[in-house]
């Protein structure tokens, strides 16, 4: 999964291709322009810029910045008609090193963008208090420091544009710096560790101030109600900073704000009616775990142009406004984890644009509203964990682009109505409709068989009877299958290999009987990486929650695992097992699984969690099982194995829970009787040599451990939760 990550940041070096493109138009333009060339001044400049730069980190600028030719020609260097250095466009070249400030020394530049690289050290106070800079922007890089503040001085800085964002700056925000720079219109410098107090007199200075976006810092003290004098001011980010206090009235006299963000921080009190109103153009506000309190005011739906809407996360109460259909414009609404109350059917969701709504983790009553089943752009409905209940109507089937879809934890009942209501919203990629339907028969029809594009289908938790269903095998785009915690029967069918894109099954706590069937090893996505390459990279819609802290946006990204516990299953561990090589996870506890555990699983090198706990196995542990060096929980407890503990790599990290409730077992370092036993001498120094090497996996064995909660959080909805509401338990 680490491993993944990595090659999903890097793929944002993607943004280095636009840009040579770019230069080169530059170029050739300069080469075009029949012009008189730069002064010497100038070239000495650059040079010494480059001179700041790593050598070989250059971005092979060294190739066109030759000593001696014109420097207008230089690469990423752009002159005015009459030859002096007016843009320097290097992003993304790679750079590294400091930037000189002698950059500041080039009288007639108006714009630097030095983004996208990795430079180094602070930003030379020189540049940004330039007399000619218009466009200053050096983010995405590793700058850090303090920014200086500037007394007022006699005359204004040009500067229109500011991006430092996404660098390591830190320290207080400049509040008198602003008194300069009146021509301001845009300010970036989120993602940094800047703190203290937000001054609003960056906007009592610019009048044509129009965007702010300090968000991803650690600013804290109050909102200034000064944001109000902001006249201008269209989009203002502050989320994700530890601000705290209530949204001040004067706030909402920037009524040109069109995008308010202030998700994440620490505010509290409520939206007021007759504040928010105020703002008529907003398109987007996002106020998701602020500590907001109270009602959803109904003149939110005055607010006609609004396309996203954010309140997730916060103590709102009360029923939504049946008003809020006519912000016909909405396309995203999250209302997730408040205590929002009532019917949603007071509310006409006839809104053509709807393309994401989040209800989930409320307490709304009654059916779905019908009215949703008109939003026929809708692609992902998540109404979980409230108290929804009732029938599906067949209108569901309006829903043609609907592709993710959360009920669970609710009280909806009849799942051969629910499925084949369904069967019409073809373009269903994520099904989540477990905690729901208690104690009905799982139907057996064969002509539910049409879910073509189903990737993600969980039905845990509803204490379903029958057998695991044939048309569960005809759903041939399946990769992730819960159907845990109910009380089905019968075996594990033999056409599970027939699911080939399946690598995450869980049919935990039912009472499914017989042998562990053997075509469960031989499920392609576990058994070959080439076959991983095949799955298709999507990412959800809505994120799918598996921890309270760990959500999933991708199914690719969900750990490779095998849960079968708390069955009946008899007969051996089957040893061609150990053809699952990308398994992450193996749980085969509470059964009652015989004869011992096969030498092949010591093959499963990926594995991170192995339990056979509460069996009857026998025999020995294998040895060899040291070499799975990301075992990071290993239990054989309450089984009847004898012989020693194997000793070495992860093996020293586990505590005796692991092997308890096995008479007959010995650790050598523990348990004294193991003397009677011949050890192996030169085994024992291997061990050691081995776990000099295993350390520094260990580290990553742990981490693995966070990302892999499958059976330590056993049973916890993948899909619904954020804060700690609903506590690691079981779901029995
Ligand atoms: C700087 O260059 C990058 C990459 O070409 C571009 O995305 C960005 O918009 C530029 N910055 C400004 C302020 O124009
Ligand atoms: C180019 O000029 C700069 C500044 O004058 C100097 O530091 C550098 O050594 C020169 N480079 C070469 C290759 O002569
Ligand atoms: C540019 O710098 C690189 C790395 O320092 C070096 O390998 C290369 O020869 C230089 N090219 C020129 C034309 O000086
Ligand atoms: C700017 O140029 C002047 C004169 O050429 C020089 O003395 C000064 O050091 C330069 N400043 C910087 C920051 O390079
Ligand atoms: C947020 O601010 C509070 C006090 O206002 C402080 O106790 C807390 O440590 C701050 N949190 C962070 C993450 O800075
Ligand atoms: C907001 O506007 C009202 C009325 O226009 C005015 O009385 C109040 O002082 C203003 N507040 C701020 C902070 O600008
Ligand atoms: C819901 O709104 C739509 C479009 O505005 C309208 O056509 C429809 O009559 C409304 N339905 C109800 C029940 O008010
Ligand atoms: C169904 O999904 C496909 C592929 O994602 C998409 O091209 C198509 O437009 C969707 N259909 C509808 C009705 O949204
Ligand atoms: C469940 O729905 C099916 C199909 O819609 C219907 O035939 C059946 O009678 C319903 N069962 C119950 C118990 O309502
Ligand atoms: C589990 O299966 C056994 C044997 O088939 C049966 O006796 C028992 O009643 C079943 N238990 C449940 C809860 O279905
Ligand atoms: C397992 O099956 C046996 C016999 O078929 C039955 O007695 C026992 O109750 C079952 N255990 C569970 C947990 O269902
Ligand atoms: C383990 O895998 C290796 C090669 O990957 C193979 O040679 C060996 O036979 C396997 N061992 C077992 C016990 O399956």
């Amino acid at each position: 999964m680490l491993q993944r990550l990595r090659c999903a940041s890097s793929s944002s070096d993607k943004a280095v291709m636009p840009f040579h493109g770019l230069a080169v138009v530059l170029l050739l333009l300069c080469f075009a322009s029949p012009t008189s060339s730069c002064t010497e001044h100038e070239a000495t400049t650059l040079s010494d810029f480059l001179g700041g730069l790593v050598p070989g980190s250059n971005g092979g600028l060294n190739v066109s910045w030759v000593n001696g030719t014109d420097c207008c020609n230089w690469e990423g260097i752009v002159c005015s008609s009459d030859g002096i250095v007016t843009d320097v466009l290097l992003a993304s070249k790679g750079l590294r090193g400091v930037i000189s400030p002698s950059l500041a020394n080039l009288t007639g530049l108006l714009h630097l963008n030095l983004s996208h690289n990795s430079l180094e050290g602070s930003l030379p106070v020189e540049l940004f208090f330039s007399r000619s800079i218009v466009v200053l922007d050096v983010s995405f890089n590793r700058l850090g420091g303090h920014l200086q503040e500037i007394q007022s001085s006699s005359h204004g800085f040009p500067i229109k544009v500011l991006n430092i964002s996404s660098n390591s700056f830190t320290g207080p925000f400049p509040s008198k710096t602003w008194k300069a720079t009146k021509s301001l219109v845009a300010l970036s410098a989120s993602h940094n560790s800047f703190e203290g107090p937000i001054s609003s007199s960056i906007c009592i200075n610019g009048p044509s101030f129009a965007m702010l976006d300090l968000s991803h810092n650690k600013f804290s003290g109050n909102i200034s109600p000064g944001f109000g004098s902001c006249s201008m001011l269209r989009v203002l980010k502050v989320g994700h900073n530890n601000l705290t206090g209530p949204l001040p009235d004067g706030l909402f006299n920037a009524t040109s704000l069109e995008h308010l963000s202030l998700a994440n921080n620490g505010l509290q009190g409520v939206l007021d009616g007759s504040s928010i109103v105020k703002l008529s153009r907003l398109t987007v506000l996002d106020l998701g775990l602020t500590g907001l309190s109270g009602k959803m005011p109904d003149s939110v739906s005055q607010l006609r142009r609004l396309e996203e809407l954010y309140l997730d996360n916060n103590n709102m109460s009360g029923e939504l406004p049946s008003t809020l259909g006519n912000c016909s414009n909405l396309r995203y609404i999250t209302i997730r984890n408040n205590s929002f109350i009532g019917d949603l059917s007071t509310v006409n969701f006839t809104m053509l644009d709807l393309r994401i709504a989040d209800f989930s983790m409320n307490l709304f009553t009654g059916p779905i509203p019908e009215s949703i089943y008109s939003c026929s752009n809708l692609v992902a409905l998540r109404l979980a964990y409230n108290n929804f209940h009732g029938h599906f109507s067949p209108r569901i089937g309006n829903l043609r682009s609907l592709s993710f879809f959360s009920i669970t934890n609710n009280s909806f009942k009849n799942i051969t109505n629910a499925l084949q209501m369904l069967k019409s919203c073809k373009n269903l990629t994520s099904l989540l409709i477990g905690t729901n339907f208690k104690g009905e028969t799982i139907p057996q029809d064969e002509t539910i068989d049409v879910f073509e594009n189903l990737q993600v289908l969980t039905i845990d938790d509803c204490s379903l009877v029958g057998k695991i269903p044939l048309w569960i095998s005809k759903l041939a785009k399946l990769k992730m299958i819960d159907l845990s915690v109910n009380q089905l029967s019968g075996p594990i069918p033999s056409w599970i290999d027939e699911l080939g894109f399946l690598f995450y099954l869980d049919i935990s706590s039912n009472n499914l009987t017989g042998n562990i069937e053997i075509a469960l090893t031989k499920l392609p996505m576990l058994l070959l990486e080439e076959n991983v390459a095949k799955l298709d990279p999507k990412f959800l819609e809505l994120p799918v929650f598996w921890t309270p802290s760990r959500q999933y946006r991708m199914v690719s990204a969900f750990p490779r695992i095998l849960c079968l516990e708390n069955n009946n299953f008899t007969g051996i561990i089957p040893p061609e097992i150990g053809q699952l090589k990308l398994l992450d996870g193996l749980n085969l506890s509470s059964n009652s699984l015989t004869g011992e555990i096969p030498q092949e699983i010591c093959n499963l090198t990926n594995l991170q969690i192995l339990d056979l706990s509460n069996n009857q196995l026998t025999g020995e542990i294998p040895s060899a099982l040291s070499d799975l060096h990301f075992l990071s929980r290993f239990d054989v407890s309450n089984n009847k194995l004898e012989g020693e503990v194997p000793s070495g790599g992860q093996f020293d990290s586990f505590s005796n829970s692991s092997y308890s409730g096995n008479p007959k077992l010995c650790r050598p370092m523990i348990d004294n009787d193991c003397n009677s036993r011949p050890s192996s001498a030169s085994g024992k120094r291997r061990n050691n040599l081995r776990r000099a090497l295993v350390i520094g996996i260990t580290a990553g064995g742990l981490i693995a451990l966070i990302l892999l909660a499958c059976f330590l959080i056993a049973r916890l909805a993948y899909d619904d939760h954020t804060e700690n509401v609903v506590p690691l338990r079981r779901r029995r």
